[in-house]
């Protein structure tokens, strides 16, 4: 089978094509720059601009896949604030590109968003009410429904809050900024009123497999099993490594005002993928343990 996915050099990119790659699927691995993707033997890297409409349908064209898991965007919320027309062009107008682009062939299109489509009074089910928070949750939100309004055949995935391993040429996830501070010995400051349910990365990786394999074309919730705030996640970072827990204190949104705002509460419940697709995500303390393995 033939994957095209794009965002391919970004952090779950980067380790969804090495999964796939690992599982037997050729990989047309495609984001903007250069690859940064370890090698594979079963990863075909391209470089496109996915706003450039030809470039998409000439990709398309000529790979022909069976499926397309569009995980490419600009994924953080800041620059989306600051730069919305960039924002919409990549987030929305690229997915109805490729949308367009994967109906012409009859290609399942897998797109990935996030848990910012919601606001606050998580964690949310598959049809809880969107009321996205910030410009970033917005421009997902408007590119869920152009997939749901005219993909022939979707399934749209949104895990939460990503961690997993790193290897260079990757963006370092939260637990890697925990870990590098502590290290060195530098203090860190970081919220403890925002309830999230982080996702390891090979568990979401799993719950698309599980999607592929059994043909399920819904929506799913794909996060881990557990309610945490961030100071919650780094203070276990910091005992799993057997750093200085001291380091990390403990503050508030008001005290640490960020640009954009944040649900409190957010975080999604996993009941429906658990049921469906078997879906058996880890405790964070154990993908913590496996994203650090090198370490322990
Ligand atoms: N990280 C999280 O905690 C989280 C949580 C929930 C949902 N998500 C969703 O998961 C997906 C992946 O997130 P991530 O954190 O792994 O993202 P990321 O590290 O920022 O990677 C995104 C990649 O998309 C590529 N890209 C962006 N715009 C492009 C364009 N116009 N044409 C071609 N390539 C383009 C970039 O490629 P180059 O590097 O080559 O420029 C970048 O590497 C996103 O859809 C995000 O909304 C992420």
């Amino acid at each position: 089978m033939k994957i095209i996915l794009t965002g391919a050099n970004g952090f779950l990119g980067q380790h969804a094509s090495l999964f796939f790659a690992n599982k037997g699927f050729d990989v047309y691995a495609v984001s903007r720059n250069e690859s940064r993707i370890p090698f594979h033997k079963n990863i075909f890297y391209q470089s496109i601009e996915l706003t450039n409409v030809s470039s998409v349908n000439k990709m398309v064209d000529q790979i022909k896949p069976d499926i397309i898991i569009h995980n490419a965007a600009m994924s953080k919320p800041d620059e989306c604030e600051q730069n919305k027309d960039a924002c919409i062009l990549h987030n929305v107008t690229a997915t109805q590109y490729l949308v367009d682009a994967a109906n012409k062939h009859g290609v399942l299109f897998i797109y990935i968003s996030t848990d910012f489509i919601f606001g606050e009074n998580g964690p949310h089910p598959e049809d809880a009410l969107p009321q996205p928070l910030n410009f970033y949750g917005k421009s997902k939100l408007m590119a869920e429904e152009f997939v749901k309004t005219f993909a022939f055949t979707y399934s749209i995935v949104r895990p939460v809050f990503i961690y997993g391993s790193y290897w260079e040429g990757m963006r370092p996830s939260f637990i890697q900024w925990v870990q590098q501070n502590l290290a060195v010995g530098k203090s860190i400051k970081v919220v403890d009123d925002q309830f999230r349910t982080p996702t390891y990365m090979i568990d979401i990786c799993k719950g698309i497999e599980q999607i592929i394999v059994q043909k399920k074309h819904e929506i799913f919730h794909l996060a881990g099993p557990e309610i945490l705030t961030p100071y919650a996640m780094a203070i276990q970072v910091a005992e799993i490594l057997a750093l200085n827990a001291a380091l990390v204190t403990k503050v508030d949104s008001f005290s640490f005002p960020e640009p954009v705002l944040r649900a409190k509460r957010s975080g999604l419940l996993i009941d429906k993928a658990r049921q469906l697709l078997n879906y058996q995500p880890l405790l964070f303390e154990e993908g913590v343990k496996l994203s650090f393995k090198n370490l322990l």
